[in-house]
C-alpha cells in the first residue's frame, strides 16, 4: 500500500511526502536499535508501529514550516520524529481492545495483534518517552531554550489539554449527547492539538517570535479541524483497503462526529471552506508557503 494517494498529490507535494517518509523511516530505524536481550520484543513492537505505513502528515507540516525559516534538515527531522512518535503511540493505544479494539492499522495487524496487549501498552509508553528524549538532544537544537520550548509545546499538545484529553472526550461521545460546539472542542484536542504543534514546533525551531506566529497558528487551527472532518468522512465513505484500517465504526457506536451532526455534504463543504480559509492565512508568505498550501488541500481531498 502506498502511504499517500496519487490522486490528490501534485508534484511538489508528492516529492515532499516521499522525502519526509524516507527520512523519518531512516531516523526511527537509527533511534530504535533492537537490544540483544529480552527487551527486544518491546523495541520490535515500537518499530512495527513507527516504521513504514503512516502518511507522515505531521512531519511534513513541521518540516514545511521549518523550511520557511531556513532550519537545518537534521533539526527539523528530529523534531518531526518526536511528534510522529507521539502520534504512533496514540494510535497503538487508540487501537487497543479497551479503546477502539481494532485489528488493522497501516494495512498490517495492530501492535496488540502482532504482539500482545501488554507489549502494546509498553510500546506506546516508550514511544511517548522517546519523543521527549529526542527533543532534548543537542542534535535537535544546540540552543537549550529552543529545546525547552519544543518540549513544552509537545507536552501540552499530548496530555489532558491536548490529544489525550480529546481521546477522553471521544470515549465519552458514545454516551454524551455532544452538540457541534462540543464536537469541535473534542476534535481540536484529539486531532488538532498535534497538527497545530507540528506547525508551532517548526516556528520554534525557526526562532519566530510568538507575536509573529498568528497566521501560522490560524492556518494550523483550520487544517486541524478540516483533517478530522476528512477522517470522519472517510469513516463513512472511504475504502478500507486504501485506508489500511477498519472503517464504518463511528455510527455503529453512536458517536457524534461532524458527519453524524451535519450530514456528509455539509461536512465536506465545511472542510473545503476551512482549507480555503487556511490558505488565505498564509498569503503573507507568498510562494515560499506553496507546500503548506498544497498540504492543506491534500488534507481534505485525501482518500486514506
Ligand atoms: C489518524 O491520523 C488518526 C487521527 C488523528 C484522525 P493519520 O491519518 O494522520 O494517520 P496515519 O499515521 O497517516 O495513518
Ligand atoms: C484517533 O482517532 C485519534 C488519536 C489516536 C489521537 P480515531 O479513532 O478516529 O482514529 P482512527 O480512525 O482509528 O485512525
Ligand atoms: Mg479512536
Ligand atoms: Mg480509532
Ligand atoms: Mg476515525
Amino acid at each position: 500500500m502506498s502511504a499517500v494517494s496519487n490522486l490528490v498529490v501534485d508534484d511538489l507535494l508528492g516529492a515532499a511526502f516521499a522525502r519526509v517518509q524516507a527520512e523519518v523511516d531512516a531516523a526511527f530505524d537509527a533511534f530504535l536499535a533492537v537490544p540483544q536481550d529480552s527487551r527486544a520484543r518491546l523495541v520490535e513492537a515500537m518499530r512495527h508501529a513507527a516504521i513504514g505505513g503512516g502518511k507522515r502528515v505531521r512531519p511534513l507540516l513541521l518540516t514545511a514550516t521549518a523550511d520557511l525559516f531556513g532550519v537545518s534538515r537534521t533539526s527539523a527531522i528530529n523534531a518531526a520524529c518526536a511528534i510522529e512518535a507521539i502520534h504512533c503511540y496514540s494510535l497503538i493505544h487508540d487501537d487497543l481492545p479497551c479503546m477502539d479494539d481494532d485489528d488493522l492499522r497501516h494495512g498490517k495487524p495492530t501492535v496488540h495483534r502482532a504482539f500482545d496487549e501488554a507489549t502494546a501498552v509498553l510500546a506506546g509508553d516508550s514511544l511517548h518517552a522517546l519523543a521527549f528524549d529526542i527533543l532534548t538532544q543537542p542534535d535537535t537544537s544546540t540552543d537549550p531554550f529552543v529545546r525547552a520550548e519544543l518540549v513544552e509545546c509537545l507536552a501540552r499538545a499530548s496530555g489532558y489539554d491536548g490529544m489525550a484529553g480529546g481521546q477522553m472526550m471521544d470515549m465519552m461521545a458514545e454516551e454524551a449527547d455532544y452538540d457541534l460546539h462540543q464536537v469541535t472542542r473534542l476534535q481540536q484536542l484529539k486531532t488538532g492539538a498535534l497538527l497545530a504543534a507540528s506547525v508551532e514546533m517548526g516556528a520554534i525551531l525557526g526562532r519566530l517570535p510568538v507575536e509573529g506566529r498568528g497566521p501560522l497558528r490560524a492556518y494550523a487551527r483550520d487544517i486541524g479541524l478540516a483533517f478530522q472532518i476528512a477522517d470522519d468522512l472517510l469513516d463513512v465513505e472511504g475504502d478500507a483497503g486504501l485506508a489500511g484500517k477498519a472503517l464504518r465504526k463511528d455510527e455503529g457506536k453512536g458517536k457524534a462526529t461532524f458527519v453524524t451532526l451535519m450530514g456528509a455534504d455539509k461536512a465536506r463543504a465545511q472542510a473545503r471552506m476551512l482549507v480555503d480559509q487556511a490558505a488565505s492565512h498564509l498569503a503573507g508568505f507568498g510562494e515560499e508557503a506553496r507546500l503548506l498550501q498544497s498540504l492543506a488541500r491534500f488534507i481534505v481531498e485525501r482518500d486514506r
